[in-house]
């Protein structure tokens, strides 16, 4: 370990088949006014907002609703949001669904009584909150971004084009959040990958940076291989609890900030991807998927150690007596094995991207990287492979 750091997790969690039971206990430490957030309309057809408002309903509280959360969540729903808190005396936030209504939540949170334009002072100069923080809590429904246990709130704006995310200090994490991985068997295959994928790629993008002896990433390491076992199982059968929950729990480990400690972490390819979203709504998940294998291939010369222990701690590869480059690039390739295993695509043209478009994304990335500082143009190469 070579770095300083303090950590604090402030989120609770309840996980288990019997932990929406925890729900009533969480709405007793907040006021009677609730607004209830939730996506396009996967709780309704699951029972779960049924189930949820029930228990709301018991407790004596009075719900505003702010339904049709759209995955990759839009500047505007925020902007709606915030109005239905300040409108309505808004005690608590509760997000019912996947990371978008997280994310979304979190961004009311904070929009709801800020001084001036949220857009701008949170997701371009990603300033600190100063105005009151409405409380948020979760009821986690898809496995896949962290944001249950963390403070990132990745918002779209689409009238300039940008899908900015940002972490938010521990004032702004979810009080509490209530994981049941049977509430994620009826997430379509598509989405599944999407999350078990994401997951994936938050825990390569924290241990792909620093050559230090840091207990990070053998937890890093740890968790990939659990991933990787429990992806195959689920794909199997959807309804495999016990892999079920061994995604949830590696989604939220994966991104609730402990799997970052002292590491200086990339997030290059969440930065491109982010971009190619705001271009073409894909899934989240799916678009880290199509540009992982492209933009290692591009960088993994210069973090050449890593890739080789990649390669043999994650995927079981034996180190070669010829080159290193070797076992790095067969890493590389178990890793396209194991992207084709979920069955997303291995180029960008099957999510919707143009070749008009590629030029445009490389341009509006936010740069920075692990081992290789990319520039615009390393970028659009690392697009262009893809394509
Ligand atoms: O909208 P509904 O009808 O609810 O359907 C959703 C949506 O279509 C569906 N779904 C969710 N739970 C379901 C279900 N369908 C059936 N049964 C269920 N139990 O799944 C679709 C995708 O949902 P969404 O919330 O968009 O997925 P995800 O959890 O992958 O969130 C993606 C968003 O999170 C951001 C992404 O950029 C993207 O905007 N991220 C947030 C992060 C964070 N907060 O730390 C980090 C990530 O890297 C990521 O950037
Ligand atoms: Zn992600």
């Amino acid at each position: 370990m070579k770095y300083d750091f303090t950590y604090y997790n402030p989120t609770r969690i309840h996980f288990g088949k019997e932990s929406l039971s925890e729900l009533k206990g969480e709405l007793g430490l907040y006021g009677d006014n609730v607004l209830l957030m939730y996506g396009k309309g996967s709780v309704k057809r699951t029972g779960i907002y049924d189930k949820v408002n029930d228990i709301l309903s018991a407790c004596g509280k009075r719900v505003t609703e702010l339904g049709g959360i759209k995955p990759n969540p839009s500047y505007s729903q925020v902007l709606e949001g915030a109005r239905l808190v300040r409108e309505n005396g808004i005690d608590l936030i509760l997000a019912v669904g996947g990371g978008s209504v997280i994310d979304c939540a979190k961004a009311v949170s904070v929009a709801a009584y800020c001084d001036g334009d949220a857009w701008t002072k949170y997701w371009i100069d990603f300033e600190e909150p100063t105005g009151r923080i409405v409380p948020v809590g979760s009821v986690l429904t898809m496995a896949g971004t962290g944001s249950e246990m963390n403070g990132g709130s990745v918002i779209t704006n689409e009238e300039v084009m940008l899908k900015n995310g940002r972490v938010f200090p521990s004032s702004v994490y979810p009080k509490f959040s209530i994981l049941n991985p049977e509430f994620t068997y009826s997430v379509p295959e598509y989405q599944m990958v999407s999350g078990i994928f994401d997951t994936m790629s938050h825990l390569m993008e924290q241990y792909f940076s620093g050559d230090d002896d840091n207990v990070t990433d053998y937890l890093l390491e740890g968790l990939m291989r659990s991933l990787i076992v429990s992806a195959e199982k689920a794909l199997e059968n959807p309804n495999d609890y016990e892999a079920r929950s061994n995604i949830m729990w590696a989604a939220t480990m994966g991104l609730n900030t402990v799997t970052g400690v002292s590491k200086t972490q990339d997030w290059e390819v969440h930065m491109i991807e982010h971009q190619i979203g705001a271009y073409t709504d894909c899934a989240h998940g799916i678009g880290l998927g199509v540009i992982s294998v492209p933009y290692y291939k591009y960088i993994y010369k210069y973090g050449i150690k890593k890739f080789v222990r990649f390669a043999h701690n994650v995927f079981d590869i034996e180190i070669s007596t010829v080159s290193d480059d070797e076992t790095a690039l067969k890493g590389i390739a178990a890793l396209g094995d194991f992207i084709k295993k979920l069955g997303i695509p291995d180029n960008l043209r099957a999510i919707g991207v143009t070749e008009e478009m590629l030029k445009p994304i490389a341009d509006s990335c936010v740069t920075g990287g692990g081992y290789y500082e990319m520039r615009a143009e390393d970028i659009l190469k690392v697009l262009e492979a893809a394509f």
